[in-house]
C-alpha cells in the first residue's frame, strides 16, 4: 500500500491542509479562508472554532482530493501561524475568549511597562525576543489582567494556554494531550532557549501562572494518535513546528548560513546559526529552528508584518481591486513606482525597527499618480522590507548572503522575485514545491514515523524551479533604496497609544 504524509498548515488568513508523497510532492490539498475579526485599530482576533472547524474540514478535503484511502496516511505534521494566543477550559475544551492573533498591537502598553521597568536585556538573554506585542507572553497577561475571573482560573489550573498547534492538538486528541513544541514556545516570551524549558523568572515578570502551560516537547516526535471520531481511525500526530520554523526546515536549510525568506501574511527571513544560540546586535530574534533527536538548530529571524496582506488590503481596504490575482497586472500598467513609496506599518513596524507606534503611509503622491503606481509601491514594500532584514543579516553574520531561498504566495511574482535579487545583490532561488511551510510539517512528521531516513533524503527532494541573478546597476538601487528608508522614517512613532 502506497503511503503519504498529511500536513495540517494553520495560517493567519486561511486554514490548508495538503498530502505529500515520498518525493515532496503534493498529492492533493485543500485550503479555506477564515474570519478575520477587528475589533479597534490595530488589533486582530480569530474565533477558536473556526480555526478548528477550518482546518479539519480541508484535512478531509485533501485526503479526497488526493483520491486516497485515510488508511494511507502514514502520519500528521503541524504547522501553524505563531504566537496566537488561545485559551480554554481544560475540563470541556471550550475556549475562553477569541484567539488574540500575532499581529495584534492589544499588549502595547504592557510592552512600554516591561521596557520602562528595565526587563528588555532579561528577556533578550533568556527568550532571545525583543519586547513587543507580537509574542505570546504579553497577550496572556493582557488576558487574565483584563478579567479577574480568569486569573482566578487560571491560577487553579482550569485552562490551558496553548499557541494554535497546542489547541489543535488538544482537539485532535479528544484532550489527551496539552503539549507544544519547542518552536512555538520559542515565541512566547516564557521559554528559556537555552534550557528549553518554561522560565521561572520569566514567568514571573510575565504575570503567566505555570499552571496554564504546556508540556515542550521537539518537533518531530510521535506526541500521540488523533481520536478514532475524527477521521475513522488513528492517526499518529508526528511532527510540529511554528509555520516559519516549518518552512526553513522544508527548503532543507540545514547548512549553517543558509536562508529562506517567505511571502505570506508577513514576511520571515530565518538563517540557520547551527546548534547554538547566537545573539542578534542587529534587532533580529533569535528563535530555535527545529529539535530533532536530540539536537537543537537554532535560527535569527527578520520579522515583517505585513507583506501579502498588503494586497488583501488593496483588495478589502481600498479596493482598487477584485481579487488578489489582478494585482499584478495593474502594477504592470506603470513602468515604475513614479516615486511612490508605500510603507504598509498597519499594525506597527518589526524587524529591524520594533516600532508598534508606527502605521501605513504612502508618500510621493503627485497629480500623476495612479492606482497602478500605488499597486506597484505595493508589492515593492514586500522586496524593501526585505532588504531592511537582508542589511540586519548580513551584519550580525558579518558575510554577504550566499543566496536566498524563497517561497510563500508573492513568490510566484517573478517581477517581484528579480527586483528581489536587484536589490538584495544576492541570487534568489525558487523551488518547485514552494508549499515549503506544510512540507516542512510533513517531513517533521515524516522522519518520526520512519517515512524518510535523514535529512540527506530530504534534501534530494528539493528541485530549483527558477534562480532570479542580481542584474540592477548598483547606484541606481541605491537610490530607490535611500527613498525606500526617508519613507519608513515618515511611518514612525504616528499612534499615540
Ligand atoms: O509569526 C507569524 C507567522 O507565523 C505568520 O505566518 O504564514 O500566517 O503569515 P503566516
Amino acid at each position: 500500500m502506497q503511503r503519504y504524509i498529511l500536513a495540517f498548515d494553520q495560517g493567519t488568513t486561511s486554514s490548508r491542509s495538503i498530502v505529500f508523497d515520498h518525493e515532496g510532492k503534493i498529492i492533493g490539498q485543500s485550503q479555506q479562508e477564515f474570519r478575520q475579526i477587528l475589533p479597534t485599530p490595530g488589533h486582530v482576533e480569530h474565533d477558536p472554532e473556526n480555526i478548528w472547524r477550518s482546518q479539519i474540514e480541508t484535512a478531509k478535503g485533501a485526503v479526497a482530493a488526493a483520491q486516497i484511502d485515510i488508511e494511507q496516511i502514514a502520519a500528521i505534521g503541524v504547522t501553524n501561524q505563531r504566537e496566537t494566543t488561545l485559551l480554554w477550559e481544560k475540563a470541556t475544551g471550550k475556549p475562553v475568549a477569541n484567539a488574540i492573533v500575532w499581529q495584534s498591537r492589544i499588549s502595547t502598553p504592557i510592552c512600554h511597562q516591561l521596557s520602562h521597568d528595565g526587563y528588555g536585556a532579561t528577556i533578550r538573554q533568556k527568550s532571545g525576543l525583543v519586547i513587543d506585542p507580537y509574542f505570546a507572553g504579553t497577550k496572556i497577561k493582557y488576558l487574565l489582567d483584563s478579567d479577574p475571573t480568569l486569573r482566578r482560573r487560571a491560577e487553579a489550573g482550569e485552562l490551558c494556554f496553548g499557541t494554535v498547534d497546542s489547541f489543535l492538538l488538544w482537539r485532535m486528541t479528544g484532550g489527551k494531550l496539552h503539549v507544544t513544541d519547542v518552536t512555538n514556545a520559542s515565541r512566547t516570551m516564557l521559554m528559556n532557549l537555552h534550557t528549553l524549558q518554561w522560565d521561572p523568572e520569566l514567568l514571573e515578570i510575565l504575570d503567566v501562572p505555570a499552571a496554564i502551560l504546556p508540556e515542550i516537547r521537539s518537533s518531530s516526535e510521535v506526541y500521540g494518535m488523533t481520536d478514532a471520531s475524527l477521521f475513522g481511525r488513528e492517526i499518529p500526530i508526528a511532527g510540529i513546528a511554528g509555520d516559519q520554523q516549518a518552512a526553513t526546515f522544508g527548503q532543507t536549510c540545514f547548512d549553517v548560513g543558509s536562508a529562506k525568506n517567505t511571502y505570506g501574511t508577513g514576511a520571515f527571513l530565518l538563517m540557520n546559526v547551527g546548534h547554538k544560540p547566537v545573539e542578534s546586535d542587529n534587532n533580529l530574534l533569535t528563535t530555535v529552528g527545529w529539535k530533532v533527536g536530540d539536537q537543537t538548530t537554532y535560527c535569527l529571524e527578520g520579522s515583517v508584518f505585513v507583506a501579502g496582506a498588503v494586497v488583501q488590503w488593496l483588495r478589502d481596504g481600498l479596493g482598487i481591486i477584485e481579487n488578489s490575482s489582478a494585482v499584478e497586472p495593474l502594477a504592470l500598467t506603470v513602468p515604475d513606482n513614479g516615486g511612490v513609496y508605500f510603507v504598509p506599518a498597519f499594525v506597527g513596524l518589526g524587524a529591524p525597527y520594533w516600532d508598534p507606534r508606527a502605521r501605513g503611509t504612502i508618500v510621493g503622491l503627485t497629480r500623476g499618480t495612479t492606482a497602478g503606481h500605488i499597486a506597484r509601491a505595493a508589492i515593492e514594500s514586500m522586496a524593501y522590507q526585505t532588504r531592511d532584514l537582508v542589511e540586519a543579516m548580513q551584519r550580525d553574520a558579518g558575510v554577504p548572503l550566499a543566496q536566498l531561498q524563497v517561497d510563500g504566495g508573492a513568490a510566484v511574482n517573478d517581477d517581484l522575485m528579480q527586483f528581489q535579487a536587484d536589490l538584495v545583490k544576492t541570487k534568489v532561488r525558487r523551488p518547485q514545491v514552494f508549499e515549503t511551510t506544510a512540507l516542512g510539517a510533513a517531513y517533521l512528521a515524516g522522519l518520526a514515523v520512519g517515512y524518510w531516513d535523514d535529512f540527506e533524503a530530504l534534501k534530494r527532494n528539493w528541485q530549483l524551479d527558477r534562480e532570479f541573478a542580481p542584474s540592477a546597476d548598483d547606484k541606481e538601487v541605491e537610490g530607490l533604496y535611500s527613498q525606500w528608508l526617508r519613507a519608513v522614517g515618515r511611518s514612525r512613532d504616528w499612534a499615540q497609544e
